[in-house]
């Protein structure tokens, strides 16, 4: 193990919280706004932590230690403060300004003549958020001069799923071993888990699921008096930071910790026994989130052993979180692994659908639905879930994956921020016009009570935190967007290369465009037209066409000689595309008005089926395969110009990655290319198919 004085300082460990140094005339700017000193005057733990993380970044940034002042003499200061808890900060603004500002949000504002910055917030963490706003902003450059902000996220819940197991594996992680968890046990130095929570709360993240949803014994034990302690040791070192900390809980907790014979959530005892447990677990942990729950799903135990439904299993755990104000959220990732794809009919993109929308109203106040954000899962191009438009009457979460299952597993560039965006502004047309999905779980479509983002981390061990290196911009917008979904794809890069590069800007135009491309370089060489899992068993690594575990009879892409695609229309095929809401539901019915880029996702069609660019299908497979290999070299290329711009350190380690990564999109482009060649049985003229 290496100790933490090695590992903070290993390229790449600081993330976007570097701070580079400033410039000497910034600094000098700088110094004359607010003359190097922190106005704090109320104890808070949440303030306190404010105060930190400034005095920490400016010391950083300016090379010398602001002061911390109680009292003011009107002299040049940074106030930070609650708007009942410092008068300084109250003075700041008017009732009206105050009133804006709410429970999560803050005001930044820098006096015109100089001299002051105010930041302030009805609570502790909004003031925490508006430090992180300020430091963000002389970080990436921004004029402070007159600024005046007055910012409140627009989700409740920004949550991060952690995929993490008791033996210290990271199911489907892929950089390195757990930061909780080593051989079976938690681990006991805090330091790394408090960088992780500085690096969440600092883009906003303000709750985490802690263990894997998938949990087996040991990770139920963590319900157990024996683990609680420590537990409620993690739960402190995020709760300084506004993260409340969320447990992922087995169904089965009941029988597998409790003894009991069943879990049966219509059984009193059962009840008794989950509500006992849960005030256990709020007494050593007043702040606690609530239960992360994936149940009757890939073989998890769930409410259905016992005959019951979703709504009978969740109400039965929200019902014993009420009374401490906890939450349930309820997955809703539930298909059946076994199914006979032979038939042609069954279809794991309807089950989600299929199961939940008959509970829509049934669900108590306090259970939260996460959705992921397509009907399959995480591929790299999928329609959005139609579960979005179909549930008024449910709070409803969206689920992304970060880590980079199905997207490259952190060993290819793919920056997801394009995808989560595409999704968020999918319009459901559940209240006509305008009802995106971030209108859905925002909760100002259906006025529901709760709801929000959810994301797979993509951290483990490795000093840089994700493996590649620029894998960290998926985990930074994620945060940002999940605070404000109005951002853009383009922003959110740019920004995150400035904090994590500096102000060169020749290596912030290369990286932010290396980050814009890279999801369709990515699509283009792995997953044409819709068609997805075209990856090895297990692992999901590809390319494998037909390696996917649950892929029997060609499942997935339907490829035979007389065609591709699966056809999901009601009027021959699954039935899916009626899932959506009109006028949805018809595009994705017609053939015609299905964009390319799905269109085998939604229909069967013969590989001379001429697409809107006016190439055949196979031809498009054919030369997209091509393009998209040579645009992965291209990315190497680029960032090869940037040699001694980047320091070594970081320079290394992701010339590394992009190499590998332009190897293997060699091998993605042949293997796809070979099979659905010699699927469609089309001849090829000299090496390249010309139909
Ligand atoms: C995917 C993934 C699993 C995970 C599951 C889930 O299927 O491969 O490892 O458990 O999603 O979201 O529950």
């Amino acid at each position: 193990m290496t100790d933490y004085a090695t590992l903070s300082a290993e390229p790449g460990y600081a993330a976007w919280l570097g701070r580079e140094r400033l410039t000497d005339s910034a600094r000098l700017a700088l110094k004359a706004t607010w003359g190097q000193a922190l106005h704090v005057a109320e104890d808070d733990p949440h303030i306190e932590t404010a105060a930190a993380e400034l005095a920490d970044g400016l010391t950083k940034l300016m090379g010398e230690r602001p002061a911390r002042i109680r009292a003011s003499d009107g002299a040049p200061c940074i106030v930070l403060g609650t708007f009942g808890g410092s008068a300084k900060a109250a003075a700041a603004f008017h009732a009206a300004e105050r009133a804006a500002v709410g429970d999560e949000g803050y005001r930044v504002r820098v006096r015109e003549d100089g001299g002051r910055i105010t930041i302030a917030g009805a609570t502790g963490r909004g003031v925490l958020y508006g430090v992180f706003r300020l430091l963000r902003m002389i970080g990436t450059g921004a004029a402070l001069a007159g600024a005046d902000l007055c910012e409140n996220p627009a989700n409740e819940l920004r949550m991060i799923n952690q995929w993490d197991n008791a033996d210290g594996s990271v199911e489907r992680g892929y950089a390195g071993r757990s930061i909780f968890y080593r051989d079976g046990e938690i681990v006991r130095d805090l330091s790394r888990i408090r960088d992780y929570a500085r690096l969440l709360a600092s883009v906003g993240v303000n709750a985490i699921a802690i263990n894997n949803v998938n949990v087996h014994r040991p990770e139920t034990l963590f319900m157990t008096e024996r683990c609680l302690p420590r537990i409620a040791r993690i739960a402190d070192v995020f709760g300084a930071y506004g993260i409340r900390l969320f447990l992922s809980v087995n169904y089965a907790a009941p029988i597998e910790i409790g003894g009991l014979s069943a879990a049966d959530p219509l059984d009193p005892e059962v009840r008794a026994w989950w509500r006992a447990k849960t005030e256990e677990i709020y007494r050593s942990m007043p702040d606690f989130g609530g239960y992360l729950v994936k149940a009757d799903s890939e073989f998890r135990p769930g409410p259905f052993t016992y005959g019951r439904d979703h709504a009978d299993g969740a109400n039965m755990l929200a019902e014993a979180l009420q009374p401490f104000g906890g939450l349930v959220i309820w997955r809703c990732f539930v298909y059946n692994c076994k199914q006979d794809w032979r038939d042609r009919k069954t279809d794991r993109a309807r089950a989600a659908f299929d199961h939940f929308t008959p509970l829509d109203g049934r669900f108590r106040d306090n259970v939260v639905l996460q959705v992921k954000n397509g009907p399959m899962d995480f591929q790299v191009r999928e329609p959005v879930s139609p579960l979005f438009g179909a549930m008024a009457h449910t709070n409803l979460a969206i689920e992304f994956q970060a880590t980079q299952e199905y997207t490259g597993q952190q060993r290819h560039l793919c920056y997801l921020v394009p995808q989560w965006k595409e999704a968020l502004d999918f319009d459901t047309r559940a209240r006509g016009a305008g009802s995106t999905v971030k209108r859905v779980v925002d909760r100002s479509l259906f006025g529901t009570r709760h709801g929000g983002f959810a994301a797979v981390s993509n951290i483990g061990d490795d000093a840089n935190w994700t493996g590649h290196l620029l894998a960290q911009a998926n985990l930074y917008g994620f945060g940002r967007l999940a605070w404000d979904p109005e951002l853009s794809a383009e922003g959110i890069a740019e920004e995150w290369t400035r904090l994590t590069f500096g102000a060169d800007d020749l290596v912030v135009r290369t990286v932010r465009a290396m980050l814009l491309d890279s999801w369709s370089i990515y699509e283009s060489y792995t997953a044409p037209l819709g068609v997805g899992w075209m990856v090895k068993p297990n692992h999901h690594y590809g390319p494998d066409v037909d390696g996917y575990e649950y892929s029997m009879w060609g499942t997935y892409h339907f490829a035979d000689r007389d065609g591709i695609g699966v056809d999901r229309t009601a009027a021959t095929g699954t039935g899916y595309a009626r899932q959506y809401r009109e006028p949805n539901a018809s595009q994705y019915e017609s053939l015609e008005r299905t964009p390319d880029e799905l269109l085998l996702f939604f229909h069967h069609v013969p590989y001379t089926y001429r697409l809107k660019s006016g190439k055949t299908v196979i031809q498009h497979i054919y030369d997209s395969r091509f393009e998209g290999a040579e645009r992965a070299e291209a990315l190497l290329d680029s960032w090869t110009r940037l040699e001694r711009r980047v320091d070594d350190g970081r320079y290394a380690q992701v010339k590394a990655r992009l190499e590998e990564q332009a190897v293997h999109a060699k091998e993605w482009r042949d293997v796809l290319n070979a099979y659905f060649w010699r699927k469609s049985g089309i001849p090829d003229t000299r090496g390249r198919v010309i139909y």
